[in-house]
């Protein structure tokens, strides 16, 4: 296979960004702020998922991938991490039938195998009534974490071709079997909250994506801020390794690697 890195096209930055990942943080903050529980900023995070989505529809997204819950976030007290649970059910039952109106495809991403039988099947459910959808890709990133991805994909990928040479592999070996196959690089990486870390999110994904940090905790979150995060990211010039005079002068896009 001839190695083509993903690195090598250069996005043009004046559009909308085509895939914008999230970190979705700050939920539980925002309800402490209020002297509610943490979970009351579960419940109002929903509702932000709701506008975020809407928005990037409208805005010509093609992609929006939101991390819900990481391979971490089971450490949590277990009251928090049930009420999740119910949430993610809950919204997988309404949220799907909205979702599926307005021509939006939806995924689940992560290591399902640890959710109740339930969840599994709500998910499949969802997946698969909506797989004819061509509107906008929803991808939830649910017990996600992008070092379970990468093992995954490597996991594949050598059961697959069992005679591979190790010498010799190369990155489009391994990415067909990342979870998230399906959908460009992000071109735009958000995290809300204020912390400014991956969190092991898409770590093989974000090799080049442009970051974007706000204090704003996510239940805040709106198609508001979100224009806010794409008037950033049309400031950017993504350059890949090239000097500016080259990016600028698109005759300089030289190299295959
Ligand atoms: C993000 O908000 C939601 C999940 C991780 C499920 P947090 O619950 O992490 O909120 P903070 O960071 O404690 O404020
Ligand atoms: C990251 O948020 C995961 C999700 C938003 C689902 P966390 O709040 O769990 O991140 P850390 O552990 O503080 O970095
Ligand atoms: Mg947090």
């Amino acid at each position: 296979m001839q190695h083509i890195s993903s690195t090598l096209g250069v996005p043009d930055t004046s559009y909308v960004p085509r895939h914008v990942a999230i970190i979705m943080d700050g939920n539980g903050r925002w309800a402490t702020q209020r002297h509610l529980p943490r979970i009351a900023g579960h419940t109002r995070g929903l509702e932000a998922v709701r506008a975020v989505v809407e928005a990037s529809a409208a805005r010509g997204v093609q992609y929006l991938t939101l991390f819900a819950f990481s391979s971490e976030n089971w450490r949590r007290p277990v009251e928090e991490v049930s009420f999740l649970m119910r949430l993610f059910m809950s919204a997988l039952r309404r949220e799907v039938v909205k979702m599926h109106a307005n021509n939006i495809r939806l995924k689940v991403v992560g290591d399902l195998s640890r959710f109740s039988a339930r969840i599994q099947q709500l998910i499949r459910d969802a997946e698969a009534r909506t797989a004819g959808n061509t509107g906008l890709t929803v991808t939830i990133a649910a017990n996600y974490g992008g070092r379970w991805d990468l093992l995954q994909a490597m996991r594949k990928m050598l059961a697959r071709s069992p005679m591979l040479d190790v010498d010799k592999i190369e990155e489009g070996e391994l990415t067909p079997h990342l979870a998230m196959a399906y959908a460009p690089e992000p071109d735009l990486f958000i995290r809300t909250g204020g912390e400014q870390r991956i969190s092991n999110f898409l770590l093989w994904q974000l090799a080049y994506s442009e970051l974007y940090f706000t204090d704003v905790f996510w239940p805040d979150f709106d198609a508001a801020e979100l224009d806010k995060a794409f008037a950033s990211y049309r400031q950017r010039e993504r350059r890949f390794g090239r000097t500016s005079a080259q990016v600028v002068a698109p005759s300089g896009l030289s190299g295959t690697a």
